[in-house]
């Protein structure tokens, strides 16, 4: 299977987060109720019997919440988190030197975790399984390979890209979590804890645009506000009202729906330069001139959830509503839209 090769941060397109409205704890945790209380039942569980948590798999598109949560397990678990990504860990040794080093029932936090290599995948196989991983001492005809055993540690890993992570490596997750995008009820919470983390003035209505036109996306909901905040300082009187927000968006290319320009050169480029598709997902990337992992994982997650575009057999596809979203309808004698 071809791993890909886009440079990881090309795939956090928002910039660095703010450390300071990073949740902490469970409770500072909003939305995602289908994640939240079950995982509450096995920390619960596992903290009952004095065990480690099962290895546990974060999947979702980026800005939701996987690298904030891999903490708060940590955190609630009442352990340290060693962070480290799959792009990072090149060799098998350089995974055991970790797993070696970590403590009973701690956290190992391995980010982009589909893109680990295989080496290093056949050695954490054991390691999840078993708790202990096979190493060679020594090269040639008198290498011996020594079984080492290993503390009870806990896995947590998070991916963008579920579909890219192989089958055995998929089932060592004893429990697998998908992030959903948050509703605008959700992120308007998330916008309204920021503000005061922040110590700004922010009106309900503002929150309640904010969160509508952050692509369903904590990450983007905070870079929104933080981008407000600067048109309201400084063309402003500091108050972040409904007025500071659309001039804020609509000088940041930000569209009612939350889509961006990047967002929109997508859609627009399968319905003007494709005829709506269906196109295959290279040649769109070329005619964007962006990378094919990151219109997979930032772009079309968001798209495909709004219904505005489609994945088919064949590549993408405009839908009818991306269409009427271009403000592109042309409407026949019948009356049925047509693109
Ligand atoms: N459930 C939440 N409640 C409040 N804030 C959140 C929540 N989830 C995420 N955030 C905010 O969004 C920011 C980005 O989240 P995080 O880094 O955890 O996302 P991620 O899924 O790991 O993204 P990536 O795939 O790009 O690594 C956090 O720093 C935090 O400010
Ligand atoms: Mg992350």
């Amino acid at each position: 299977m071809a791993k890909p090769t886009a440079p990881a941060r090309a795939l956090s397109p928002e910039g660095a987060d703010d450390p300071a409205l990073r949740p902490r704890n469970l409770d500072e945790y909003i939305g995602q109720a289908a994640v939240v209380d079950n995982l509450r039942v096995y920390l619960r569980a596992a903290k009952q019997r004095g065990e480690a948590l099962d290895h546990v798999l974060l999947c979702g598109p980026p800005g939701l919440g996987k690298t904030s949560l891999a903490h708060i397990i940590a955190e609630e678990l009442g352990v340290d988190i060693r962070p480290s990504s799959g792009p990072v860990i090149e060799r098998g040794g350089d995974l055991a030197a970790i797993l070696n080093s970590m403590g009973e029932r701690q956290v190992l936090f391995i980010d982009e975790i589909h893109r680990l290599n295989r080496a290093v995948e056949e050695v954490l196989y054991s390691a999840l399984e078993d708790f202990r991983i096979d190493i060679m001492l020594g090269q040639g005809p008198g290498a011996q390979s020594v079984s080492m055993p290993l503390p009870r540690f806990t896995l947590v890993g998070a991916t963008t890209r579920a579909g890219l992570l192989t089958r055995p490596l998929r089932d060592r997750f004893q429990i697998q979590f998908n992030m959903e995008f948050y509703t605008p009820a959700e992120l308007a919470e998330i916008v309204r804890r920021s503000g005061k983390r922040l110590g700004l003035r922010v009106t309900e209505e503002a929150c309640a645009a904010l969160a509508r036109r952050s692509r369903g996306t904590p990450r983007v909901a905070n870079r929104l506000l933080r981008r407000t905040r600067d048109f309201a300082d400084v063309e402003g009187s500091g108050l972040i009202d409904l007025d500071i927000v659309n001039t804020a968006l609509a000088r940041l290319g930000i569209d009612q729906l939350g889509l961006d320009p990047m967002d929109r050169k997508v859609l627009d480029t399968i319905h003007s330069r494709f005829a709506g598709g269906p196109v295959g997902i290279d040649n769109l990337a070329t005619a964007i001139g962006e990378e094919r992992d990151v219109i997979e994982e930032v772009y079309e997650p968001y798209l495909i959830q709004m219904g505005l575009l489609q994945r088919t057999q064949r590549g993408r596809v405009i839908t009818p509503n991306g269409v009427l979203h271009l403000g592109a309808l042309v409407v026949d004698p019948a009356g049925s839209a047509i693109s």
